[in-house]
């Protein structure tokens, strides 16, 4: 029931001309080589939506994301993007509560519960990001802030609705740190996850919600972090820039 996903968040790289080169190399190599029936997502700069779009095309397993998107309908909020915008030009997901997000923008849970809700009413899938910074980490206290996060952010949903999210633990010290979670911590802290869902809604939700891992996955350690029972697939930054890096962490699941 629970999909597999790997997602390659680009951030804010690429132009346009790069952007399109290397989704056409990870779509001709997606095509070809990967044996499996994983969940390929896309999440390119806003602007690069509608250009990436049309290279996907009708390939199937092949999907496109948002980084971001506003919580309100419409209206006047210059240099914002609605949830209806991002539909319209072909994403199916859209990244919510990025640690980046958080620590510069300065996004919070209860915020990030209203964009959750909205981009759903949208028929959009957030992917909701969740992780602890290293000294909480230090502190033994990580399962208690994620638990707060996604209970802040994700509980006030029906169950109807948090069926359709994925979330992402993406503990913050191993973005872009090359220091990954080990297989195990991150199989920790994904069962924790999974385990409060099960007890504020059912078991049978929390085994309908993929969990993806973020954080340095390189096509080195995917196999062994993806093999791990609650870990769904992953939520890939710098190795989602090289064709080959991505498309071989997308094979870790052959
Ligand atoms: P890196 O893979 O570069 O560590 O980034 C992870 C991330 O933030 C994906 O959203």
């Amino acid at each position: 029931m629970r999909k597999k996903i790997v997602a390659g968040n680009w951030k804010m790289n690429c132009t346009l001309p790069e952007g399109k080169k290397l989704a056409s190399e990870v779509i001709h190599m997606v095509e070809d080589r990967v044996q499996n029936d994983a969940q390929v997502i896309l999440i390119p700069p806003f602007i690069h939506l509608t250009g990436i779009y049309s290279l996907i095309g009708s390939v199937s397993n092949i999907y496109l994301g948002a980084q971001n998107c506003h919580q309100e309908r419409e209206g006047a909020f210059t240099g914002e993007v609605s949830a209806s915008m991002l539909v319209s030009a072909g994403a199916s997901y859209v990244i919510l509560g990025h640690s980046e997000r958080r620590e510069y923008f300065g996004e919070t849970d209860e915020l990030l519960a209203e964009k959750v809700k909205f981009v759903l009413d949208n028929n959009l899938t957030p992917i909701f990001c969740c992780g602890e910074k290293l000294e909480t980490r230090e502190a033994g206290d990580h399962e208690n802030l994620v638990g707060q996060q996604v209970a802040t952010a994700l509980f006030e949903l029906s169950e109807d609705e948090i069926k359709n999210v994925v979330i992402a633990y993406e503990p913050v010290w191993a973005i872009g740190t090359g220091k990954t979670a080990s297989a195990e911590q991150a199989q920790e802290m994904h069962a924790f996850i999974r385990k409060q869902i099960a007890a504020k809604y059912s078991q049978e939700v929390a085994e309908s919600i993929s969990i993806l891992y973020g954080g340095s996955v390189k096509p080195e350690n995917a196999k062994e972090i993806f093999d791990q029972p609650d870990v769904d697939g992953g939520l890939i930054g710098g190795a989602s820039l090289k064709s080959k890096d991505f498309v071989d962490i997308v094979k870790a699941f052959d």
